[in-house]
């Protein structure tokens, strides 16, 4: 008989299949092994000097009292006023934006929000892992929908309408992708929320890397003119402003849904923290600055793209499409056998890189390694990856 007996709540809540991994590459560092770890979901940058003394700046001021549930209006109005400079949505009125303690929270307090027990929620794989969990936190069913290596792992609409039932209530996007950086077309956008306000679906649409894509920039469920009111963008500042510490995020909707989230946060966190708002508010608002930034961030990131293109086009059992957004390779193993669990542990074991199975994002049979770090980390991780691959 276990010591504790959890409640319903967390029954479907599983630990993730990667700590163990993670577990082990934190043990060979502490034991001196130089492992080059290219396993993190973040960039591993500082974040802008302009915004991280804004935060100070709060702080010194005094600003250190409970905020509003909803977020400062200064952060709230920053990026009504941002996504209106970067997307075709023209205005955007402050009072449909809530914040929250990165996109996590307004993810989850979206789909709690939302999404009940007996509700389908369509989520595209290879997904990032904390979509199936939160949709199963909220009671609801995740229902996976393949993309693939063949189509570019794009979802198709036709793909979607197989997976539609009486009870799909959702659907949840994500472009530029976690972890394949896969990018949907404006055209296939704007097909998919076409389809969605057709059959009532919610569609969630998590940009956060929307600001990192190479080449072609990322369409916006808010450059969709014809998306309907059940649609609800989620961004944050973790990955285009390299502020994921700072715990900011935020989402934008239809006001009722906007006020049942408020209610909920005011019922669990009470919101993100203060400091951190006025941070991402001068990230967001201070516009020359914050295009330097991005533009900056996005000329490092591609040439380190390139870099790691070129090295893994070397390889014999592994391959990788070049990403059209987000930070990650994600490599297609060739050689079918183990697990891409055992080879990410033997790849960690034998070589000293640190990596993500396909496993966790519903896509065995791939790794995903994050090039936004420094260039001869990326170069002495490749060269070692090239080494264990042959
Ligand atoms: C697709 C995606 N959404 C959301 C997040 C988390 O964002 P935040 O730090 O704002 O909670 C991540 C982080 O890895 C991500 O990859």
């Amino acid at each position: 008989m276990p010591l504790t007996q959890f409640s319903p709540n967390v029954a479907r809540l599983e630990a993730s299949a990667t700590l163990a991994l993670a577990a082990r590459a934190r043990k060979l560092k502490a034991q001196g092994v130089p492992v080059v770890d290219l396993s993190a979901g973040e960039p591993q940058y500082p974040a802008p000097a302009f915004a991280a003394r804004a935060g100070v700046r709060a702080v010194e001021e005094g600003k250190t009292g409970y905020p509003p549930t909803l977020g400062v209006p200064e952060l709230r109005e920053a990026v009504a006023r941002y996504l209106g400079e970067t997307t075709a949505a023209g205005e955007v009125d402050p009072a449909a934006v809530i914040v929250g303690a990165g996109v996590k929270q307004a993810l989850f307090n979206c789909c709690y929000a939302l999404f009940g027990s007996g509700d389908e929620v369509l989520v595209p794989s290879p997904y990032w892992p904390s979509y199936p969990a939160i949709v199963n936190i909220a009671g609801a069913d995740p229902v996976v929908v393949e993309t693939g290596w063949a189509a570019g792992f794009l979802p198709s609409v036709a793909a979607l309408e197989a997976a539609r039932t009486g009870r799909t209530r959702g659907l949840l996007l994500n472009s530029p992708g976690n972890p394949t950086g896969a990018v949907i077309p404006h055209d296939l956008l704007g097909d998919i929320l076409r389809w969605a306000e057709r059959h009532g679906i919610w569609v969630l649409s998590d940009e956060i890397y929307r600001r990192l894509a190479y080449g072609r920039p990322s369409p916006s469920v808010f450059d969709i003119a014809e998306r309907g009111e059940r649609t609800v963008l989620l961004d944050g500042m973790s990955k285009a402003f390299c502020m994921p510490g700072f715990r900011i995020g935020y989402a934008v909707g239809p006001r009722d849904l906007i006020r049942k989230m408020s209610d909920l946060q005011g019922q669990t966190t009470s919101g993100a923290v203060g400091p951190s708002q006025y941070a991402a508010a001068a990230a967001l608002g201070e516009t020359v600055a914050r295009e330097a930034f991005i533009t900056d961030l996005l000329s490092r990131l591609s040439s380190l793209r390139e870099v790691g293109l070129a090295g893994f086009s070397q390889m014999g059992s592994i391959e990788a499409l070049p990403p059209a957004g987000a930070l990650y390779f994600y490599g297609r193993l060739t050689d079918a056998g183990a697990t891409s669990l055992d080879v990410a542990e033997r790849l960690l074991v034998d070589a000293a890189v640190a990596c993500m199975p396909g496993e966790p994002f519903g896509s065995p049979g791939h790794l995903r390694f994050n090039f936004a770090v420094e260039e001869e980390v990326l170069e002495e991780g490749l060269e070692r990856i090239a080494g264990f691959f042959g």
